[in-house]
């Protein structure tokens, strides 16, 4: 079966594009990255890319007139690439709502918080300040609200007594490694689609786990 084509953007570190990287080096993984786009010349996340012989490119919002133009020229390099599916990695820039209508249910976004709780920046900061147990990640299907949009895939983390927001981001991220490249496989396989405004329940012949639900 034909893989899906990818397009990970992302604005730095990128090790959530690692992960999917990973994913897709295994044969049987039905996803392929066809391209890498970041805003930010500099970000990490392009050295994994080139190391792992993936096409790179670099759209520096700072060139462009206005968010249009530049979500523009992102929808443009992702016809170009032929791409399905795009996920955002880290990606730290608000997208307009045409750029997010045009893509819509194609493009996903990975976020260190169970949606809808704790949208938005310093997550893990706000987290510990609010008292809550649990914590985790969530990929959903983007809207042009941020952080808001169909549930595909959910991953639990405890928040324990002694732990700073860089403990607690780093006990999160290792769950996320794990549930981005589960949800785009979902996708890929046609196993998590958009209908109504949820993504209905996978029947995935098991019950989903109690830590990352489903569990894959
Ligand atoms: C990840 O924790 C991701 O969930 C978060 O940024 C980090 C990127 O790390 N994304 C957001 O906060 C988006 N709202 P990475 O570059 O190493 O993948």
């Amino acid at each position: 079966m034909a893989k899906l084509t990818l397009a990970v953007l992302i604005s730095g570190r990128g090790t959530n594009l690692q992960a999917l990287i990973d994913a897709c080096a295994d044969e049987a993984y039905p996803a392929e990255i066809g391209i890498v786009i970041s805003n930010q010349a500099d970000a990490e996340g392009l050295e994994r890319a080139r190391s792992a012989g993936i096409r790179t490119l670099v759209i520096d919002h700072s060139e462009f007139e206005n968010r249009e133009a530049f979500d523009n020229a992102v929808s443009s390099a992702l016809d170009t690439h032929e791409v399905q599916l795009v996920c955002l990695a880290g990606f730290m820039r608000l997208l307009t709502r045409g750029f997010v209508d045009r893509w819509r249910d194609r493009i996903i976004n990975i976020h260190p918080s169970l949606l809808p709780a704790f949208k938005g920046l310093h997550v893990h900061e706000r987290v510990i300040e609010s008292g809550v147990r649990i914590t985790g990640c969530t990929v959903h299907f983007i809207r042009a609200e941020m952080d808001e949009g169909p549930i595909i895939a959910q991953g639990a983390v405890p928040v324990c007594a002694e732990d700073t927001p860089d403990s607690l981001a780093a006990r999160v991220l290792e769950v996320e490694h794990r549930l981005y490249p589960l949800a785009v496989r979902l996708i890929a396989e046609g196993k998590a689609r958009v209908a109504g405004e949820i993504v209905p329940y996978l029947d995935l012949g098991e019950a989903g786990g109690p830590l990352i639900n489903p569990n894959g």
